[in-house]
């Protein structure tokens, strides 16, 4: 199974990407999640990335693509991989298009914005692994502290309101031309084509989780 899971900043991609990932045994590769690695480690990329995410815009094509390949070509995509913010750009698309995977399908998670700033001002994550919580709408077993590991939850630099607000402008400008993109690919008759799947993503976690399955096991 290899996916793209699509959709604006806290529309839930991560939370459904991991749920996704279990249900089908294949890794997920969440771009912010590595971007976010490398900033920690102090690396190269990770130095350049910083100011860039904090301020709510996207990394460099080049960067990113690089980083894309080089993850793509670890053994663990063998059984499938579920691709998490990536692509974000025209550019992005028509790279991973020139690797010539076979898609099985392209998620798309709609969620009105005003919704979205509520959502991220209580997201909590753990760092290490990428696992998302909600202080309400999707709270650990125990406050501030991740399920798995028992470490300390934190939050995103760019969570605070004007950089979510910056990064729904910049979804918009660069990011919502790849619902065409892959929308219409997917009803052009191409059979390289993966099908298209839009879900409703506001209400209950688990309902839009049994919805996306609903649409990949029938597709
Ligand atoms: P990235 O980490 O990918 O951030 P994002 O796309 O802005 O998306 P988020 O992670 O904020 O949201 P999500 O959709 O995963 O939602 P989540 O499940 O957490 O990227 C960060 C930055 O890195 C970018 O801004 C850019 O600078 C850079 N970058 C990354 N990839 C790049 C690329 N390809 N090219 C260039 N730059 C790139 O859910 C959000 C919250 O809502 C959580 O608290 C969750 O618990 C809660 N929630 C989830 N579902 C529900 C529900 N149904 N009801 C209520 N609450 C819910
Ligand atoms: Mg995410």
């Amino acid at each position: 199974m290899r996916l793209i899971i699509l959709g604006a900043p806290g529309a839930g991609k991560g939370t459904q990407s991991r749920f996704l990932c279990e249900k089908y045994g294949i890794v997920q590769i969440s771009t912010g999640d590595m971007l976010r690695s490398a900033i920690a480690s102090g690396s190269a990329v990770g130095r350049e990335a910083k100011q860039v995410i904090d301020a709510g815009k996207l990394v460099s094509d080049s960067i990113i693509i690089e980083l894309v390949k080089q993850r793509l070509a670890k053994n663990d995509t063998a059984r499938g991989f579920l691709l998490d913010g990536f692509p974000r750009t025209v550019p992005q698309a028509n790279a991973l298009r020139d690797l010539d995977f076979k898609l099985n399908a392209v998620v798309e998670i709609h969620v009105p914005h005003d919704e979205i700033v509520r959502r991220i001002s209580g997201r909590r994550i753990h760092e290490a692994s990428g696992r998302t919580y909600h202080v309400d709408f999707n709270p650990p077993k125990v406050a501030g502290v991740d399920d798995i590991s028992g470490e300390q939850l934190i939050q995103r630099v760019d969570d605070s309101e004007t950089t979510v607000r910056k990064r729904l402008q910049v979804y918009q400008e660069q990011t919502a031309p790849l619902i065409d993109y892959y929308s219409k690919w997917s009803t052009s008759g191409d059979p390289a084509a993966p099908k298209y799947i839009a879900v409703q993503g506001k209400g209950d976690v688990e309902a839009i989780s049994h919805s996306i399955a609903e649409a990949l096991d029938s597709a």
